[in-house]
């Protein structure tokens, strides 16, 4: 019986598998929209790019002030054994592994551009990105442009409603867990990540509330109001984050050393010492695994009987244009019917 974690990766596979599959007929969508993901929303600069990378323990995300985010990354992350070389793979070059993460931040920001061009332009068209690392939980985070409120100079007016729209159209589907970002030197009343979250989501069963910059408030101002889940009230605990500063991203302060300052603030704190333990980057990672490892086993069934219907079709499709064996469509169908079998029986074995 393999443990949740290798369930986790399989689940990574499928979304993999599926994206083949959307890609090729359109089939796959069903079930790749049955299968839980995390998306980061928040206004632009609330620090969701950092949060990303907090969780992934590396720094591979194109970042800077304005709209820098242009297309959605679907980024899965998969645990490895430890010792092994980590290393990033993009869905648009298989087999081209990455193992220094400038040239990772670049490729996103290249192939945004071949998409959008060198402009302020967004596309829906999302990157997928996996990273294999030892220093990582099983988990896939979609990262999205950031909610604005007007349109710069070289947009179209429409694009504040353009990103709200392709935002919506994630966090609106009832399996995307929302981290909604929401900068603590601004009133939470006006965060458009709890907008957007409270609208789709108004149980916030599905919504885990994040607040950055706790470092930035006011003096004599603090959030353990919002952090006790006194001012707004989700399901799960809210979590306080403190990311980088631009000046330590100016001076090339690495995800460790700033990990530990996030430790220290917390655990030196007189406001929040008392929350230490439920704090920081480290914990917002772990709760994430053990909340989608909990979705995941209560879908089981669903996907068993989504991954059948699939094979159904598949099979349908293949009867239709009469099983070739030489490198076409058919074949290619063929590799996708022995995916989804090979996933089927896998799942099975994880019932008991
Ligand atoms: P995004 O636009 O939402 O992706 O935000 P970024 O992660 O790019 O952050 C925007 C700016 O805010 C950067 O200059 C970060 O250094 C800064 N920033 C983000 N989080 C924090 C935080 O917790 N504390 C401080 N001091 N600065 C932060
Ligand atoms: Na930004
Ligand atoms: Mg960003």
């Amino acid at each position: 019986m393999a443990t949740m974690t290798s369930l986790i990766g399989l689940i990574n596979k499928i979304q993999r598998a599926c994206t083949v599959l959307g890609d090729y007929g359109g089939e796959g969508l069903s079930l790749w929209e049955a299968l839980p993901s995390v998306a980061v929303v928040g206004g632009q600069s609330s620090g969701k790019s950092s949060v990303l990378e907090s969780v992934v323990g590396r720094d591979f995300l194109p970042r800077g002030s304005g709209i820098v985010t242009r297309r959605p990354l679907v980024l899965q992350l998969h645990k490895t054994e430890e010792g092994t070389q980590e290393y990033a793979e993009f869905l648009h070059l298989p087999r081209r592994r990455f193992t220094d993460f400038a040239a990772v931040r670049k490729e996103i920001s290249d192939e945004t551009d071949r998409i959008t061009g060198k402009t302020k332009q967004i596309s829906n068209i999302p990157i997928q990105l996996s990273i294999y690392s030892p220093n990582v939980v099983n988990l896939t985070l979609i990262d999205l442009p950031g909610l604005t409120k007007v349109a710069v100079e070289g947009q179209q007016e429409s694009i504040v409603q353009d990103i709200e729209n392709m935002v919506r159209s994630y966090v609106e589907k009832p399996n995307c867990i929302i981290l909604a970002i929401s900068p603590a030197n601004q009133d939470i009343a006006t965060s458009d990540a709890i907008k957007i979250a409270r609208e789709v989501d108004p149980s916030g069963e599905r919504t885990f509330g994040v607040v950055t910059k706790l470092d930035l408030m006011d003096k004599g101002t603090n959030a353990v109001d919002v952090l006790e889940g006194r001012q707004y009230r989700l399901q799960h605990p809210w979590v306080g984050i403190v990311n980088r500063s631009q000046a330590d991203i100016n001076r090339n302060v690495d995800m460790i050393a700033a990990r530990r300052k996030e430790r220290e603030y917390f655990e030196t704190s007189p406001e929040y010492g008392h929350l230490a333990h439920k704090m920081g980057s480290e914990y917002l990672a772990k709760l994430l695994s053990q909340h989608l490892e909990q979705v995941i086993r209560q879908k089981i069934p669903s996907i068993i009987a989504l991954i059948n219907k699939t094979i159904d079709e598949l099979n349908a499709e293949l009867d239709r244009i009469g099983r070739p064996i030489a490198v076409d469509s058919g074949a290619q169908l063929y590799t996708i019917l022995e995916m989804c079998r090979a996933f089927d029986k896998v799942f099975k074995e994880h019932l008991d």
